[in-house]
């Protein structure tokens, strides 16, 4: 890794282990974007940059060179109104009302390490040695407003981190009204687009279609990232498969409105912007005042988008999640939610841990339900204190009964919500988002709290706290079950009122900043109506997510496929529950669902008690069978090797670091009659070394499980079947 700036050329050279980034400063002080993509050993040459007149481009009075590629050429951090026409990373609104602005080069500096992002949630190093960043400031002379971006190199990643830094240095208030925390050029339109979308239920579905000519962008306007869109996009050669080819990756760190912005224009150029959404978003930037923009991670590879998921993997496991749990075997759970849902008491809800210890979980999770008067989704949040009907030793009394048996206990909170029925809405009615008069429009029942309010955030810590501090918990489910409407907040003045989203987020950070590192012992996993705000940003706090509300092994298929193009295995709670399945009433065999789950962080939500004694076999077997593995899933590399999008299989395998370790999990979904047998060609192995299947002790060299591959069972009878492997290298 290495970042250096050759003088004579003016050009910044950015070095990773395999890619390079590269960016040239004109003679006009436009910071131009020159290069990312395979390494580039040697230094770059000059007069790489070929002005040329062409009709209906500007060019700069000043800046003869810029002739007249202004709409067209390549830039770092494009604005709007001086020549550029396509989608801008800046706009600016100035005292005088307009919004022309133009970007020119005031200094740089390179400095070991990466510096962190106040407020923000950001990839980070442990030790200076590990990246360099630098910084290159760029100012706007007539808006007075300095850009500072900045751009860090991993020694240990193929990934750039990028972000952006405003200040207003002029003595009059400017309007931000877009910032994003990224733009790149690139000098060819023939990709293909590949995004995570989908619903509530159906979260992340891979997506990949041509790009074509014009705008084309995904974003949220929910006040979360959201089920619907997901703030990461990569843009693939049309040749480049899981394991070949070139694809560009773009994640922003980022948990609310995003907006990912793809353009390609009259020239075959491709501009991509990615930051907070630009719509209903402005912030007033005062004489001195800054403001930070979130970070973008960028990712390229040559070896397709295997080799690209897996970087993101090991740099979001290591060096964007942080804590206690960051790096060990996280605990295999039981959630009493779509057991009970809102209808237990103490005893069920100890017989239920009890069964569930014999069988081997770990820890005991109580979900909704246990606060306040809710028997149902229609009131309670916000009044953080157990129900006595149903725990009347409290929350601390079910904690140490559970403790007692020699398992973890967890539970669940929703604290970002308040329902108009409750204590707390009918002691402050202001404390939610809304807009004075508007109607304030219910979702499952509730409101928003407004966390753009540090009275707001300073209560909730409070609550969360005597509850976390008093009883023996191990494990916070963090869950958001609604998304923002009538944005506005009681504290704003009318002028930042489009600041409320952004700031709500700031808030939440906040929140989970101080209340992660108030209980370093506690495992929190983030959730919102399942993986309604599966992102980087919540990463950062909270080591792992629910990956979604729909835990039917057949449709999870997609849904961890999709999601694992960005995150690692640890990142997934997958469960085991019941069939037929509640979100769909599909009926799968024990076994699938098990092999399903886990491939991620393994846990289970039904009712132990109600299972036969074979069934409780198979669970014993399962997590006996997972405890050997979970190391290999959890931080190994994984190799994605059938797609569920593209047939009736699907198939991936994890090998753990030192590659003497793999697991295989493989599904087919419809039977079909007379179907040959097939074979399943593996990933990542290390080919002269023997490895031994555990189950049966044949042995094969690894070259030949990635050549020519195991044997799949020939699948004629039922649906929805699964097989898995367990290999071990032999000394
Ligand atoms: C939505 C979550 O995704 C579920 O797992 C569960 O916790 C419910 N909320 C509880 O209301």
């Amino acid at each position: 890794m290495s970042i250096s700036y050759q003088e004579q050329e003016r050009i910044f050279v950015l070095q990773t282990p395999h890619t390079t980034y590269a960016m040239q400063l004109a003679a006009s002080g436009h910071l131009r974007h020159l290069y990312w993509g395979k390494k580039l050993e040697q230094a770059l040459p000059d007069g790489l940059y070929v002005p040329r007149n062409r009709s209906f481009s500007p060019w700069m009075a000043d800046d003869p060179e810029s002739m007249s590629l202004l709409d067209s050429a390549s830039f770092e951090y494009p604005v709007f109104g001086c020549g550029d026409f396509r989608i801008p990373a800046l706009e600016l609104r100035l005292a005088n009302g307009t919004s022309a602005s133009d970007l020119r080069y005031r200094e740089h500096r390179i400095q070991s390490g990466k510096p962190g992002l106040p407020g923000l949630p950001a990839t980070y190093v442990e030790d200076e040695a590990e990246a360099e960043t630098l910084t290159v400031v760029l100012i706007d002379a007539v808006a007075g407003l300095e850009v500072e971006l900045a751009y860090t190199a991993f020694r240990d990643h193929d990934a750039i981190a990028r972000s952006v830094r405003v200040r207003n240095v002029s003595d009059a208030a400017l309007r931000l009204e877009k910032i994003a925390s990224a733009a790149v050029d690139l000098e060819r339109a023939d990709f293909d687009l590949i995004q995570l979308s989908g619903a509530w239920a159906r979260e992340r579905h891979l997506m990949r279609t041509p790009l074509r000519s014009g705008l084309q962008s995904l974003s949220s306007c929910r006040g979360a990232s959201g089920h619907m869109q997901h703030p990461f996009v990569a843009l693939a050669d049309r040749r480049t498969g899981e394991e070949s080819g070139e694809v560009y990756g773009m994640s922003l760190v980022y948990s609310g409105n995003f907006a990912a912005e793809i353009e390609v224009d009259q020239e075959d150029n491709t501009r991509v912007a990615m930051g907070i959404n630009p719509f209903d978003f402005e912030w007033l930037l005062e004489p001195g005042e800054v403001f930070q923009a979130p970070e973008t991670v960028m990712v390229f590879s040559d070896a397709g988008l295997g080799d690209m998921s897996r970087t993101y993997h090991r740099l979001y496991r290591e060096r964007l999640c942080r804590g206690r749990y960051r790096d060990s075997d996280r605990y295999i759970l039981i959630n009493n939610w779509e057991a009970t849902y809102f209808d237990f008491n103490e005893a069920l809800i100890t017989s239920l841990a009890h069964e569930a210890k014999e069988l081997g979980v770990e820890l005991f999770v109580l979900d909704d339900g246990w606060f306040g008067k809710r028997d149902g989704d229609n009131s309670s949040l916000g009044d953080w204190y157990p129900d006595p009907k149903k725990l009347p030793h409290g929350i601390t009394g079910l904690a140490e009964k559970i403790t007692a048996q020699g398992m973890k206990f967890g539970l669940w909170f929703e604290p970002e919500m308040v329902s108009p029925d409750s204590d707390l809405y009918r002691a402050h009615p202001d404390w939610c988002i809304h807009v004075p008069a508007r109607s304030r429009s219910l979702g499952r029942n509730q409101l928003i709290l407004d966390y753009s309010r540090r009275d707001v955030c300073d209560a909730i810590v409070a609550m969360l706290s005597e509850i976390l501090g008093t009883a023996p918990i191990s494990y916070v489910k963090w869950d958001m079950n609604r998304h923002m409407t009538e944005p506005g907040s009681a504290q704003l003045p009318p002028e930042r009122q489009r600041e409320v989203g952004h700031r709500y987020i700031l808030g939440l950070y906040e929140v989970m900043e101080t209340l992660t590192s108030r209980f370093p012992d506690i495992l929190f996993e983030s959730c919102s109506g399942g993986g309604g705000r599966f992102d980087p940003g919540m990463l950062y706090y909270m080591p792992q997510t629910w990956t979604s509300d729909n835990s039917d092994a057949i449709s999870r298929l997609k849904i961890q496929y999709g999601t694992s193009m960005v995150y690692p295995a640890s990142a997934m709670g997958a469960h085991v529950s019941a069939v037929p399945n509640h979100q769909h009433g599909r009926v799968t065999s024990l076994e699938t669902r098990g092999h399903c789950a886990m491939s991620g962080n393994f846990g289970y939500e039904l009712d132990v008690r109600k299972m036969t004694a074979e069934e409780k076999a198979m669970v014993r077997e399962q997590i006996r069978r997972y405890k050997e593995i979970r190391h290999t899933v959890l931080f190994g590399d994984l190799y994605r090797l059938k797609s569920p999008f593209e047939s009736n299989e699907a198939a991936w395998n994890y090998v753990s670091r030192d590659r003497k370790e793999v697991v295989v999990m493989a599904f087919y979904i419809l039977a079909e009659a007379d179907a040959k047998e097939r074979r399943l060609r593996l990933g990542g192995l290390d080919p002269v070394r023997k490895y031994r299947v555990a189950a049966t002790g044949e042995e094969y060299y690894g070259e030949f499980l990635m050549n020519y591959g195991l044997t799949l069972p020939a699948w004629t009878q039922g649906d929805f079947k699964s097989t898995f492997w367990h290999l071990l290298a032999v000394e």
